[in-house]
């Protein structure tokens, strides 16, 4: 595999990469769902995707466009309060936008929500799981729902307690969970169902550094794989250091999007992502 100077995976080579291993929405492989033209074709796509919620007068989000493409490590930032969960919630099928169109690898996800559904794993910002099931039992559940072959599902979940060294707590019931160790346990069932994009609302906060290190490092070899991960964010530096591309939310709008070097284009040649990010989001 030829490498970029940081280490990642060329974008031809995350383009070739093939990770489908079920049935597809009527997409041939390599006759991209939406061939964007910048390398890449479009596991999500967002099309002016607004959202006011009830009783209030302003949009939580508006008009958004973004796409996320297969290889693609996509970092989503904004100040408390821009709108990065919303966007998240309706992606996921948890809110419904009230204009606007969500296209997950390739399926209509407000059309078809099931077949998006089962091409997305998600982990919320603040899991909340079932207090009174063991993570063994958690995790058995997700996997039915998912319809995970029985035979896959130790060597799955195995794959990732290793890395996040949850393997001892497997028998304890949730509700004796820290706080790192629930969000752990969610980012696990969200990935049982191998889903080709992954959808993380904060997901660092709560991980100490050594589970930080081994799920950033999970996240590159699952986009190497040609699949794709969107994730929002508060800790700048790793955004800066992991993401292919980063989006810039404020007040419910896109206010950039880009590479690093893109994004120090737009914003006067600042050097780093802290000072891009205060004067995009600058009062
Ligand atoms: N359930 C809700 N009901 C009403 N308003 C909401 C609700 N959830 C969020 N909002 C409002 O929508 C806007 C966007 O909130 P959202 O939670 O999407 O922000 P965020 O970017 O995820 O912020 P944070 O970084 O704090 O997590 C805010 O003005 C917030 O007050
Ligand atoms: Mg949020």
């Amino acid at each position: 595999m030829t490498r970029e100077p940081d280490g990642r995976a060329s974008r031809a080579d995350r383009r070739t990469h093939n990770y489908r291993t079920t049935p597809g929405p009527p997409v041939a492989l390599g006759q991209e769902a939406s061939d964007t033209g910048l390398g890449g074709f479009s596991l999500l796509t967002l099309e002016k995707l607004s959202k006011t919620y009830r009783g209030s007068k302003v949009r939580a989000v508006s008009d958004l466009d973004l796409e996320v493409r297969a290889g693609e490590i996509f970092g989503f930032l904004g100040p408390n309060g821009a709108g990065k969960t919303t966007t998240i919630k309706m992606i996921v099928g948890l809110f419904k936008p009230d204009h606007g169109r969500i296209t997950v690898d390739g399926v209509d996800a407000l059309d078809r929500p099931l077949e998006a559904k089962a091409r997305i794993g998600f982990a919320p910002d603040t899991p909340e799981l079932y207090d009174k099931l063991t993570g063994r039992e958690y995790l058995s559940f997700i996997a039915d729902v998912f319809e995970v072959p029985p035979t896959e599902r130790n060597r799955r979940a195995g794959q990732i307690l290793e890395i996040f060294e949850l393997k001892g707590a497997l028998d304890d019931v949730i509700q004796s969970y820290s706080h790192g160790m629930k969000q752990k346990l969610a980012v696990t069932g969200a990935l049982l169902h191998r889903p080709p994009l992954l959808v993380l609302d904060e997901p660092m906060t709560g991980l100490d550094p050594k589970a930080q290190h081994a799920f950033k490092d999970y996240m590159r070899k699952h986009c190497d794989e040609g699949k794709a991960v969107f994730f929002s964010t508060h800790i700048l530096e790793v955004a800066e250091r992991l993401c292919d591309r980063i989006g810039i939310i404020n007040k419910g709008r896109l206010v950039a999007v880009g590479t690093m070097a893109e994004l120090r284009q737009m914003a006067a040649g600042e050097s780093t992502l802290e000072s891009i990010f205060l004067e995009l989001t600058q009062e």
